[in-house]
């Protein structure tokens, strides 16, 4: 066995902030830029960089497909991986990341997952300053606009020199001990590290950082960014093997539609009255389960988030989800279909089957598929039922089980605007 030494240095990635400016439906580190999210492609860089250890910040609900994506981000370095959540601010994220350090580590990057495109040579001139003595160090770029002061109207108060301005990016790069003491001494929240370092007392200084590396922060930078994404695709990640003049699989893959899987099982024995297919069933006995037990719509959202690569039903509708106890087939079906708009995809039909002694479904068949089809945007969905002939825990009235399929087409970017910036922010 052969033992590979512990490394020196760290890169938190921050990826826990909502994105509230650019209202994607989800948190913005998992967002699509193609079928890979902010993150993942944010991590792509940051492997594509000497090894360290790697911690990730995410909002602590989305831990599980954070350390999925870390680890197919990672290829050969998934040991090297670290997952936790943040806090309400990004420098309570920072301190999260920083509370998970390994003992060894003696200098930490802190990068942001939204500048997404950050190019390795970022990261290697701040690595090389760091090594060179700096104790902190940020990657900065010239101002190109004119910069004005104004006052609380809007008014002109002084125009600024813009040979003193620089736009500061990440990854920012520290003495690990100079970080932690000034994060233990900041009596006020910074917008960056850097600021707090400084705040401390220390000198920051700069590197080149690069125009790619900007911070995707509205529903514009995004579709930048998703445009310098469908030109120039990333080389592969570490581990992943490289790709040849042939446009590549993962290439090809986004513009084909894909299909995906899903199924539950729901026993007898809830409270009220039964909820299957979205509709409500008076006189039937009731399923149990965290929401309201319809294994049909259940069914339909793991078939559509396997289709898309974005977990399963655990990952975005978990028991710490309070919000969808006792939850309709409604609100499953349109998260998912915002978890998929975000992705970069509409849904294109669903079939359903249904193996149950009851409910009979053949009275209700049309008015199931309406219901479900109006949830999903319209998309077609297809129900189906049918008895087992007494075998098995459905045919003996035990409970019902739901059997999805899904096909889901990639959007047009347009499209993709459209639903992301929903609140024309
Ligand atoms: N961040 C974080 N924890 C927070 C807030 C922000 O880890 N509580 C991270 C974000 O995920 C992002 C980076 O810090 O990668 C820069 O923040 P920003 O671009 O402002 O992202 P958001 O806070 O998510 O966006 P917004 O301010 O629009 O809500
Ligand atoms: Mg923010």
């Amino acid at each position: 066995m052969t033992l590979t030494p512990v490394p020196r240095s760290a890169v938190i990635v921050v990826a826990a902030g909502s994105g509230t400016r650019l209202n994607g439906g989800v948190p913005k580190a998992f967002v699509g830029l193609d079928e890979r999210t902010i993150l993942h492609h944010a991590l792509r860089g940051v492997f594509a960089a000497p090894p360290a250890q790697v911690v990730v910040v995410v909002p602590s609900t989305l831990r599980g497909e954070a350390t999925t994506e870390a680890h197919e981000a990672a290829g050969d370095r998934a040991h090297l991986v670290t997952v936790v959540a943040g806090g309400t601010t990004r420098q309570e994220s920072v301190a999260a990341g920083l509370a998970a350090l390994w003992g060894d580590i003696e200098t930490v990057l802190v990068h942001d997952a939204a500048r997404a495109l950050t190019p390795p040579a970022v990261f290697d001139r701040v690595i090389a300053a760091i090594e060179a003595g700096a104790a902190a160090v940020i990657p900065a770029v010239a101002v190109v606009d004119t910069i004005k002061r104004i006052d609380a109207d809007g008014r002109v108060v002084a125009a600024v020199d813009r040979s003193e301005l620089a736009a500061a990016q990440t990854p920012q790069g520290f003495r690990r001990d100079v970080l932690e003491a000034a994060l233990a001494a900041a009596d006020a929240d910074h917008t960056d590290d850097a600021a707090l370092v400084a705040a401390a007392g220390h000198d920051v200084i700069t590197v080149e950082g690069d125009a790619i590396a900007f911070k995707i922060t509205t529903a514009p930078d995004l579709e930048r960014a998703r445009a310098l994404v469908r030109e120039a695709p990333r080389p592969a990640a570490s581990g992943e093997p490289a790709t040849s003049g042939a446009p590549a699989a993962s290439e090809e893959a986004a513009t084909l539609p894909r299909v995906g899987l899903g199924t539950d099982v729901h026993g007898f024995g809830g409270a009220g009255t039964l909820w299957l297919a979205g509709l409500e069933w008076p006189g039937e006995t009731a399923l149990s389960g965290h929401s309201d037990g319809d294994a049909v719509a259940h069914a339909i959202v793991d078939a559509l988030l396997a289709a898309a690569g974005l977990g399963d039903i655990g990952t975005h509708f978990g028991t710490d989800r309070p919000e969808f106890a006792g939850a309709h087939a409604g609100a499953f079906l349109s998260h998912t279909l915002d978890l998929l708009a975000a992705a970069g995809w509409r849904v294109g039909n669903v079939s359903v089957q249904v193996q149950a002694n009851r409910p009979r479904f053949a009275a209700r068949r049309v008015e199931a598929e309406q219901t479900l089809s109006a949830a999903l945007g319209g998309a077609p969905v297809s129900v189906s039922a049918t008895t087992t002939d007494g075998l098995g825990f459905t045919g003996r009235s035990e409970g019902v089980a739901a059997f999805a399929t899904a096909l889901i087409v990639p959007v047009q970017s347009s499209r993709v605007m459209n639903v992301d910036n929903g609140s024309g922010r």
